[in-house]
């Protein structure tokens, strides 16, 4: 069985190839980050029309050599509704002109399902974290097809609480990645901000997290005349237009290593309860905040304290990929799951919700 997996919710265009066993045989990314660098966030619309330049050179390098294919993932849902779309009818498409069937593909199942790309020893049940730029979900996965949503995030999910964070301090888009790589050189203990746990419930909220970064910025500004930005950020008062001199690099790093700890700790210690809870033995975690170093290292190492095994995917497959589409199509396939008759199957949802198969 050959699975051809198309990806195109946000901002990322993608193709991969997975054979028999789950394996991988092609992957290709063409990522838009530098497309929208300059607005500090993805714009629809740019988002769209690239995934329309790009998808058909991703889908011919994958098909290289008459390679045969036998079935078609594609993810309908969640994202933005135009990038969702070009993938959506590509598929089609190409179903229609090679006879093949096509099956859609809850983009947050397949963030799910990322760890088994390397991690063929992974079988659920499983403990399984999401933490995504647009979702934090905690999720038991009790089989292929069979899951409860524990828990979400109440209002901002982990990769927008970075991005945030990263814009108030005026760094580059997206944030993540670079608090990821300031906070080494900080003190997680330098300011006390707040873990919002909420006992009782398995959700998560990081928007009062991000709002105590900004009043803490803004009362360092206040107080010290200084403020971080590539271009130093300036107040119109009464006319008069102040430039503020940047923050020195050690209190960035200060206010990096803080937040990460704030936002890593919550997610750890909800993680670690929630599988000691349900009689877990293992944890797999998804989605473009899975690549922080901090978060990987803290929940390998309260994992071991509890016997619990980690799973993260390697750097590639924790944002988005078309490598996560395929093969969760390709479980998909082998366990009948699609119906090709059925065109509401297909239908694209800015906001589908993780449902089960079974
Ligand atoms: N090393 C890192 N540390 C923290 N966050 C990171 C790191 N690398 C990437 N991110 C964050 O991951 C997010 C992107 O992840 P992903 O591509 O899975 O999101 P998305 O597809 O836009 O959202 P969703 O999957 O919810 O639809 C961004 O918010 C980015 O800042
Ligand atoms: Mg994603």
């Amino acid at each position: 069985m050959m699975i051809l997996g198309i990806e195109t919710s946000c901002d990322e265009t993608s193709c991969a190839l997975i054979k028999e066993g789950g394996h991988l045989v092609r992957h290709a990314i063409f990522s838009q980050t530098e497309l929208h660098q300059t607005f500090k966030g993805v714009v629809p619309e740019i988002a769209s029309r690239s995934h329309l330049e790009k998808i058909n050179e991703l889908v011919e390098q994958m098909i290289q050599g008459n390679q045969k294919i036998d079935g078609i993932a594609v993810t309908i849902g969640p994202g933005l509704v135009g990038s969702l779309l070009i993938g959506k009818m590509t598929a089609e498409a190409l179903g229609w002109v090679w006879d093949v069937p096509v099956v859609g593909i809850n983009h947050l199942e397949a963030h799910l399902y990322s760890s088994f790309l390397e991690h063929k020893e992974l079988k659920p049940p499983f403990m399984g974290l999401i933490v995504s730029g647009g979702h934090t979900h905690l999720v038991l996965v009790e089989d292929f097809g069979k899951y409860k949503v524990l828990g979400r995030t109440r209002d901002d999910s982990a990769g927008e609480a970075y991005d945030k964070v990263a814009k108030c301090l005026g760094l580059d888009y997206p944030g993540g990645p670079i608090i990821d790589r300031l906070a080494k050189k900080g003190n997680p203990a330098a300011i006390p901000f707040p873990r919002a746990h909420l006992p009782g419930s398995w959700d998560f909220s990081f928007s009062g997290l991000k709002t105590a970064v900004l009043y803490f910025l803004q009362n360092l500004r206040v107080s010290s005349g200084s403020f971080i930005g590539k271009k130093n950020i300036g107040a119109n008062k009464g006319g008069l237009k102040i430039e503020f001199p940047p923050l020195p690099l050690k209190t960035v790093a200060d206010i990096c290593a803080s937040f990460q700890s704030a936002v890593v700790e919550v997610l750890v210690r909800k993680t670690i309860l929630a599988a000691k809870k349900f009689g877990l033995k293992k944890i797999a975690v998804g989605g473009g905040v899975s690549a922080n170093s901090f978060l990987r290292s803290e929940l390998i190492r309260n994992g071991k304290d509890n016997k619990l095994k980690v799973y993260f995917p390697s750097l590639p497959y924790s944002t988005d990929n078309g490598a996560m589409v395929a093969l969760t199509g390709y479980y998909k396939f082998k366990k009948g799951f699609y119906d090709d008759k059925n065109q509401e199957a297909l239908e694209v949802n800015p906001s589908l919700p993780i449902k089960n198969w079974i």
